[in-house]
């Protein structure tokens, strides 16, 4: 695990114990096994210094953050730029949610589409360090996609377990990548169970989401970022299946906080599907219950045996943030509305962060002079079916001689 000396020890989210980092690759906690994801903690005094220094390089995207994540150096990222995303402020979105200050982080723009090329980027590098050269991960489609593609750019075989249900344009991404793909026929808690079993049948070196804790160091990056482009923010948007997203972003909070670079961690909210909201319920009961036949058009976000369930609980309550669910029409409905007010193409899944903010405001969740910021995990092209039933008007056939013109655009409405 010591691929970098700052970092210090590992805190199991489930049963709280906390050992020095060993020399092996550890996953999880070796009492509680995968509900005990890890937290890695660092020499904060020494990542506080290490700040200034790469704030003031010329590296880009995360290789910037290589002090701070467990991996040898930035040599050791794959070489596409993940990262460096836009926090655009998106003034006419924010009017139409009754917000004053709303800003997107445009993570749709990391080279293979989605939020997921942190964590893919920071899981190469580990394994970089380690010669291994084989990655397997299960995945909604997204964190496979992106394995494939920066691990097609340092020559990595990859072998992926998704859904057979997964959109057409995620299993071809793994396609064109060069992926080993493996299409289950069940719901993504199967194909995670099976890629559990490939790793303890052939030794093969894991990314699955919060199984594999560097996952969740990758995700910590986006913090940073926004941390950066905004010092000061006071809730943050995302939607959540698993947890490891909110949970990394929680956790670069929190590391920046623990190293005395910031004053307040934002408030954390995590926006789940009706059909898919375990942390949801979780959160208002106090007491988790896994529901196997979890129910969304968001694929991505389609979970029902969330794997980082400790930690995204502990950190949104943390925060005093709290979780939104939203139904499929009102993701729906803001996947339109970010489009058209904003012209940020979101998949059903990254919009849903954006479907959390109206309710939020309606529940007395934020104030409308608030700085928010909702982050955007995936770009709409990964999911056209997601899209296509998210539009209402068709497009009007026309025929293509210049003498109709102007009868043609009568027709369809538009003079
Ligand atoms: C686009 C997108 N948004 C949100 C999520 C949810 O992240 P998590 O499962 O870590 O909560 C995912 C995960 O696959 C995703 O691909
Ligand atoms: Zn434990």
């Amino acid at each position: 695990m010591k691929c970098n000396p700052l970092l210090l020890q590992l805190r199991c989210s489930a049963c709280a114990c906390v050992l020095e980092a060993p020399g092996e690759f550890l996953y999880n906690c070796v009492r509680c096994g995968p509900a005990g994801t890890l937290e890695m903690l660092y020499d904060y005094p020494k990542l506080a210094a290490a700040w200034a220094r790469l704030t003031q390089g010329d590296l880009k995207g995360m290789a910037r953050y290589a002090s701070w994540l467990p991996i040898r150096s930035a040599a050791s990222l794959p070489p596409l730029l993940v990262g460096d995303t836009p926090l655009s402020r998106v003034d006419r979105l924010a009017a139409a949610t009754g917000l004053d200050h709303l800003w997107i982080k445009e993570d749709q723009r990391n080279p293979t589409g989605s939020f997921k090329d942190r964590a893919s980027a920071a899981v190469i590098a580990a394994a970089r360090d380690r010669n291994i050269q084989l990655i397997t991960a299960a995945s909604t489609g997204n964190a496979a996609s992106s394995l494939a593609g920066l691990g097609a750019s340092v020559g990595l075989r990859t072998v992926i377990f998704v859904p057979a249900s997964a959109p057409e344009a995620k299993i071809i991404q793994l396609l064109i990548y060069g992926a080993e793909v493996l299409l289950v026929d069940g719901t993504y808690d199967d194909a995670f169970e099976l890629s559990l079993e490939a790793t303890r049948q052939f030794g093969w070196f894991n990314r699955n989401t919060g199984y594999n804790p560097v996952t969740l160091e990758g995700k910590k990056t986006v913090s940073l970022e926004i941390f950066e482009q905004l010092p000061q923010v006071d809730a943050v948007f995302v939607s959540v299946g698993d947890g490891c997203i909110i949970s990394g972003i929680g956790k670069g909070f929190q590391d920046l906080y623990r190293a005395g670079l910031l004053a307040k961690v934002p408030r954390l909210y995590g926006v789940q599907a009706v059909g898919s909201s375990v942390l949801s319920k979780a959160h208002e009961r106090g007491y988790l219950e896994a529901e196997p036949k979890a129910c969304t058009y968001a694929d991505s976000i389609c979970v029902g045996e969330p794997r980082v369930a400790h930690q995204a609980l502990q950190l949104v309550k943390g925060s005093s943030g709290g979780f939104i669910t939203v139904s499929d029409d009102q993701i729906r409905t803001a996947q339109l509305q970010l489009a058209r007010t904003s012209g940020i193409f979101a998949e059903p899944a990254g919009a849903a962060a954006v479907a959390g903010l109206v309710p939020a405001l309606q529940a007395g969740l934020i104030a409308p002079h608030e700085k928010v910021v909702g982050v955007v995990t995936g770009h709409g092209l990964k999911d056209i079916r997601g899209a296509l039933s998210a539009v209402q008007q068709k497009a009007c056939h026309i025929s293509s001689q210049p003498s109709r013109l102007a009868d043609e655009l009568r027709k369809a409405g538009v003079v």
